[in-house]
């Protein structure tokens, strides 16, 4: 293949691991995360195997949404750093051959964005239409659209005497995207950062963008949570029709550019592979990639499992290209979610190779390789706005978002001082540090399996096909070409029979169980919770 051809595709073929920038590395020992504490671990990750880092937001921001409310789109927050120290990093991790996808938030500014602050201005401020203005009487709330952080999505406006529209906090207003001056500004900030070498943009919300022109009230559901937004359809302040054109736009601004990508955050209240494959379009004409995130509320369950990754890869178009996740910075990790006593750390050996063998892009949040948990933080400690407002009944999200555990050192290596979230009380013993020594770690299986990934063109790119075994055991063939590789995932802390006796000679290439490199023709049962994948080396 072509070198430029191969560089192209790097988004499909490669781990991309997801940087919370406050909890990674603090440089300054102000005791949050900066670039410069990113580019002291690029050897790390570049150790680690992965292609590319997205960064959740690094904007200047005024932080009522921790980055996720940007004041400026252009600038890097101080708090994180310098353009400098930007450039710097694009710089380094593309000298280590690892690419960087920035966060877009663009469903929303802050309300201190200098347009917001514009628009605000005046009823007849040309800026006025960027955002979404509607009703002139307070208390007659234009129609009953919810903010998803809780309350109505309208808030007053005393001064020009309307409501504006915001689909999250306040303090994050909605912009108006069927403003063609809007998107032309927009698209200049995307251009910006395009131009600068930025290789991707994961799009915050991507599927709240555009709203219903009639702003018709949403018709009411069985919502699952005492939270007035679930219990509405949201069928008018989300996913209208007209947002594929603004995505092919988009595609088109990326297109401009050699190898550059975009993968969209697609919010659903329960499991919808349809609509995160939807946003594909035909593959070619939309985003690159877009997440289902049907596996944040599923059980441990082998057979649950399959059947949301066949419902997801069963509506991504032919052109199309899934991508896995398992945890980010807005859903409990993982490794808490699944795990249950002693069986969270095998777990999670099982959920690894899931990820990394499964076929399409795999997003690895960090942590989740050394199998963080997350914390309770205590009330006084909380700094997420969900947190403070939800508390007890909803603690937030600031529990999965706590700082890197490095080393055993005081502050785990993260800080030289007090982070801005607790740390997690086992972090001497649960550790970067500790486990690149230890055979048999869980970062040493993921940079196992990782290695392996960028080996075998059937785990990176191949076909996969389901194999029907036992209950409990999630099994499937990966190929491509000459190359055929078989994974099992035994689910359950119990041995299971049975008769593998498929033809010619296999040969382990990473196991919990088995040696690597060892050669047989059949075996007879798997062991509790055994991950493995299988080579085959010659057909009989
Ligand atoms: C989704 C982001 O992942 C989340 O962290 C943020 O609070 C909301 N979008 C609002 O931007």
């Amino acid at each position: 293949m072509a070198q430029k051809e191969m560089e192209s595709l790097w988004w499909k073929e490669g781990v991309i691991y997801q940087i919370y920038p406050r909890s990674f590395k603090d440089s300054n020992g102000d005791g949050v995360g900066d670039i410069a504490g990113i580019i002291e671990k690029l050897n790390y990750l570049q150790d680690l195997g992965i292609a590319g880092i997205w960064l959740s937001p690094i904007n200047a921001s005024p932080m009522f949404d921790f980055g996720y409310d940007v004041s400026d789109y252009r600038a890097i927050d101080p708090v994180f750093g310098t353009m400098k120290d930007f450039e710097r990093l694009i710089k380094e991790a593309h000298r280590r051959k690892i690419r960087v996808i920035m966060d877009l938030v663009m469903n929303h500014t802050s309300h201190l964005h200098p347009w917001f602050i514009e628009s605000r201005s005046s009823r007849n401020n040309p800026m006025r239409d960027w955002y979404i203005w509607r009703g002139d009487k307070k208390g007659e709330y234009p129609n009953n659209w919810m903010a998803y952080f809780g309350g109505r999505a309208w808030e007053w406006d005393e001064k020009t005497g309307q409501y504006y529209l915001h689909s999250f906090l306040k303090e994050q207003p909605d912009v108006n995207w069927r403003n063609p001056d809007l998107k032309k500004a927009m698209f200049a900030e995307i251009r910006f950062w395009l131009e600068k070498g930025i290789d991707g943009f994961r799009l915050d919300v991507v599927n709240f963008f555009i709203k219903d022109n009639l702003f018709r009230s949403n018709p009411f559901g069985i919502g699952k949570y005492p939270r007035p937004y679930d219990l509405q359809k949201h069928i008018y302040d989300r996913d209208r029709p007209e947002l594929t054109e603004l995505l092919q736009a988009w595609r088109a601004l990326l297109d401009e550019y050699d190898a550059r990508m975009m993968v969209g955050e697609v919010v659903a209240e329960k499991p919808h592979p349809a609509l995160a494959a939807q946003y594909l379009g035909d593959g070619t004409d939309a985003l690159h990639l877009a997440f289902d995130f049907s596996f944040m509320n599923n059980k441990w369950d082998s057979s649950l499992f399959k059947k949301r990754i066949e419902a997801y890869h069963g509506s991504i178009p032919k052109e199309g290209w899934p991508c896995t996740v398992f945890s980010n910075h807005d859903q409990v990790r993982s490794f808490t979610r699944y795990g249950r006593g002693d069986d969270a750390e095998k777990r999670a050996f099982v959920l690894a190779m899931l990820l990394v063998t499964m076929r399409g892009t795999p997003f690895l949040y960090y942590g989740e390789e050394i199998g963080m948990k997350n914390v309770r933080i205590p009330k006084s400690r909380i700094q997420d706005p969900v947190g403070k407002r939800y508390w007890p009944f909803n603690p937030g999200r600031d529990g999965e978002r706590t700082p890197m555990q490095w080393s055993n050192e005081e502050y785990a290596g993260f800080s030289k001082s007090e982070p801005w979230l607790p740390l997690a009380d086992d972090y001497r013993e649960k550790n970067v540090e500790c486990q690149l020594n230890a055979n048999g770690s869980l970062l040493n299986f993921y940079r196992d399996l990782i290695a392996l990934r960028k080996e075998r063109e059937a785990l990176r790119m191949g076909d996969l096909m389901f194999n029907d075994i036992t209950p409990g055991v999630l099994s499937y063939m990966r190929s491509a070409r000459k190359e055929e590789s078989c994974v099992f995932l035994n689910f359950e802390n119990s041995e299971k029979k049975y008769s593998f006796n498929a033809s010619g000679i296999w040969r382990v290439l990473v196991s919990t169980h088995r040696k690597s490199g060892e050669q047989f023709h059949s075996f007879e049962k798997l062991f509790p919770y055994e991950a493995t994948v299988l080579e085959s080396i010659r057909k009989s």
